[in-house]
C-alpha cells in the first residue's frame, strides 16, 4: 500500500514536525484570506490588514526556515517508504513543489513591500530593505507575482489536502493520522 511501513508499523510524525506543518498551514490560509481582503475592504481597514499580514508573514518566514532546517537535518524522521505507484511518486513532487513555492512566495512578499519604498514591519520590529530604490514597474511585478503565486499555492495545497482526505476516508492507510495532531 502506498506510503505504508516497510516491514515496520507506520509511526506518527514527531510533535515538532506536526506542529510545524499545521502552524504553517493555518498561517498560509490566514495570509491568503488577509491578502484577498486587503484590497476589498473600506480604505480605513486596508492599513491594519496589511500590517497584520506583514507580522504574520514574518512569523511564517521564521517557521518556514525552521521547518526546512528541521527537515534537512533529519528532524522529520518517519519510518515509511513512499509507494512506487503514481500517487507514491506524485506525493514527493507535490511536497517539494509546496516547499519551493512557499519559499518564493515569502521572498516575493518581502520584495513587494520593499520595492514600494516601505520597510517590513512585524510586531513593532522594522526590517529595512537591503536593496536600493526600485521602479514602479518592478514594484507592480513583485506584487502581482506574489498575488498569483498565492493562488497557485492554495490550489496545490487544496489538492494535497484532498489527497490526505482520500488516504483517510478511502484508502484508510493511516497517512493522515501520522500527521494529525
Ligand atoms: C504563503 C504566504 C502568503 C500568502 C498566501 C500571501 C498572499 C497575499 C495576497 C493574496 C496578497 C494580495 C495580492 C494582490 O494584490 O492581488 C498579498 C499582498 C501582500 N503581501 Fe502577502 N502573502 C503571503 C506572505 C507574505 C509575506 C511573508 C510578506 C512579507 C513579509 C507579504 C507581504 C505582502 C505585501 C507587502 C502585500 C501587498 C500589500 C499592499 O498592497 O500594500 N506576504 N499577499
Ligand atoms: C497550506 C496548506 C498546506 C501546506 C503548505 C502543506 C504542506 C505539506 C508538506 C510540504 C508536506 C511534506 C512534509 C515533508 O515530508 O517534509 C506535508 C505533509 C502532509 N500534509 Fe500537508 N500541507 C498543507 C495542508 C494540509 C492539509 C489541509 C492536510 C489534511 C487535510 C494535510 C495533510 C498532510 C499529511 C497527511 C502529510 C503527510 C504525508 C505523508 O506522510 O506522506 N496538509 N504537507
Amino acid at each position: 500500500m502506498d506510503g505504508m511501513g516497510v516491514g515496520v508499523a507506520p509511526v506518527r510524525y514527531s510533535v515538532e514536525t506536526r506542529w510545524l506543518h499545521w502552524s504553517c498551514a493555518w498561517l498560509i490560509g490566514a495570509q491568503f484570506v488577509l491578502g484577498e481582503a486587503m484590497h476589498r475592504v473600506p480604505r480605513a481597514l486596508h492599513g491594519p490588514i496589511v500590517s497584520v499580514h506583514l507580522s504574520l508573514g514574518v512569523l511564517l518566514a521564521a517557521l518556514f526556515v525552521t521547518r526546512v532546517a528541521w527537515r534537512v537535518t533529519g528532524g522529520r524522521a518517519i519510518r515509511f517508504a513512499a509507494g512506487t505507484g503514481l500517487a507514491g511518486r506524485a506525493a514527493p513532487l507535490v511536497h517539494g513543489g509546496l516547499y519551493l513555492m512557499l519559499g518564493v512566495e515569502i521572498a516575493l512578499g518581502y520584495l513587494a513591500r520593499w520595492s514600494g519604498g516601505n520597510p517590513v514591519e512585524a510586531f513593532g520590529a522594522v526590517i529595512r530593505s537591503p536593496f536600493g530604490p526600485m521602479s514602479r514597474e518592478t514594484h507592480h511585478l513583485f506584487g502581482s507575482a506574489h498575488g498569483w503565486l498565492a493562488w497557485a499555492i492554495i490550489v496545490l495545497a487544496g489538492g494535497h489536502g484532498a489527497a490526505a482526505l482520500y488516504h483517510a476516508r478511502v484508502a484508510r492507510d493511516g497517512v493522515l493520522r501520522r500527521m494529525w495532531a
